[in-house]
């Protein structure tokens, strides 16, 4: 094979740690006329372009962007693409939420056209929004599943998705049985899992949708398949809690149930985590599971507000996630806007780099993939974004009085959205291009 090897020239940022551990200084690299090089799709170096042009071949190409940040993609820890034609559902919380929007809109996607079409439409979005890995939720159709990772597959993207599991609490439409669960997800899994840049995650939808013997079959695929992901909901809501303990009398609390069902595990990915006591998130951390934080989804739906000191305190793993459709934007910078707001709200300060790693390296250690995703260490993906800092008159006024990268970062998170991604790479591959 030949190789490939192409330079982007710009100022470069991403996080190399969690700021909870070292500090924010030591958290990041950032080098403000930078160079990124990709080999065959992968990083090869980031560095100073001084340092790092001189020792460039002659003939490599650098591209170079003027007024612009180039940071590692996003990854997005938690979303349903089935609900994309759901976004901005009024005036409901999660149950009622459930019953009058979701279960009529993922219904549609046992028409596998369907399924092919929303999937492309939800991918363009995720690339416009500069995410380039998403942990995502299918319907309880297989083909929704075969319908996303063939979408997928053909821009050579790294996604995690899985078929949901449900056989109870869910309109007969939606509903699939404990056996089915198991055999679907089981050729899903061989069909997809370890393909290309593909993961299958186990999917049950919550406690409250799916029976003992299903949550027991979901443990079971997760014993007989290295590697799995476990990808769920867990805490969103009072009254969804309520409802667990109500259908599981034997357990505890929520957490107690998968675990249980043996579906803790460090490539567990539970979804909001709200309401959790301490022991909860001793239970998460002692098991390397890990929480998506969906603040626009919490906000939106009036769930509460998540407690990421609580979280840092007991070292649980934490990733971003848009929710979508109960969130409200695939943008995880605005994602981030009202995680930092969700904070304020409990009084608490989020730091920019600590936002920049929940929506990077920090969503890729969650989902145990650091080594290929999340940073610009040499031998990655080369999935990256530039970020535009003309993107808006408002964005370009604004950052002429930002005195640091810092506080860029900061505006950028607060009032950047889709318009702010100026293009996102895919194993080196341009994938988008803003108009
Ligand atoms: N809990 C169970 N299903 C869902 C869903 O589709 N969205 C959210 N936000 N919570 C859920
Ligand atoms: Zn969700």
């Amino acid at each position: 094979m030949t190789t490939t090897i192409k330079a982007y020239r710009a100022a470069i940022l991403h996080s190399i740690a969690d700021p909870a551990e070292v500090g924010i200084e030591q958290s990041y690299q950032y080098f403000e006329d930078g160079l990124l090089l990709v080999e065959n799709g992968q990083i090869s170096a980031v560095g100073h372009a001084k340092d790092l042009l001189p020792a460039l071949a002659s003939n490599v190409e650098v591209t170079e962007y003027r007024d612009a940040l180039i940071t590692p993609g996003f990854i997005d820890t938690h979303i349903h693409y089935p609900q994309t034609g759901m976004i901005a559902a009024y005036g409901e919380q999660l149950l009622d939420w459930l019953n009058t929007y979701t279960f009529p809109t993922e219904k549609q996607f046992a028409d596998k056209a369907h399924a092919a079409d929303v999937a492309n439409i939800f991918l363009k979005e995720l690339l416009r929004n500069g995410t380039t890995t998403a942990l995502v939720f299918g319907s309880v159709h297989k083909q929704s599943v075969d319908a996303f990772f063939e979408a997928s597959e053909a821009l050579n993207l790294r996604m995690i998705a899985g078929k949901v599991m449900m056989d109870r609490n869910a309109p007969d439409y939606l509903t699939d049985t404990a056996q089915s669960s198991y055999a679907d997800s089981k050729e899903l899994i061989e069909r997809w899992h370890g393909k290309a840049r593909l993961h299958y995650a186990v999917t049950p939808r919550f406690a409250p949708t799916s029976t003992p013997e299903q949550l027991t079959y979901a443990g079971k695929l997760l014993q007989e398949y290295p590697g799995l992901y476990m990808h769920t909901h867990l805490s969103e809501n009072l009254d969804e809690i309520a409802w667990v303990k109500a259908l599981f009398p034997e357990q505890k609390g929520y957490l107690d149930v998968y675990d249980h069902f043996q579906l803790l595990s460090e490539r567990s990915m539970f979804a909001h985590g709200v309401h959790l006591c301490d022991e909860e998130c001793q239970r998460l951390a002692q098991t390397g599971s890990a929480i998506a934080h969906c603040p626009t989804s919490n906000l939106f739906l009036g769930s509460g507000l998540f407690n990421l000191k609580q979280a840092e305190q007991f070292k649980v793993n934490v990733g971003l996630g848009t929710d979508v459709g109960a969130g409200t934007s695939f943008s995880m910078l605005q994602t981030l806007n009202e995680a930092y707001k969700v904070q304020q709200l409990q009084r608490n300060k989020l730091n920019p780099f600590k936002s920049l790693y929940l929506a990077t390296l920090g969503g890729a250690r969650a989902l145990r993939l650091e080594d290929k995703i999340g940073s610009f260490a040499s031998g990655n993906d080369a999935d990256f974004i530039v970020l535009d800092y003309h993107a808006t008159p408002l964005l370009s006024y604004r950052l002429q009085q930002a005195k640091d990268v810092e506080e860029k970062l900061f505006v950028l998170m607060t009032i950047g959205d889709d318009r702010a991604i100026k293009e996102t790479f895919a194993a080196g591959r341009s994938v988008h291009q803003r108009g």
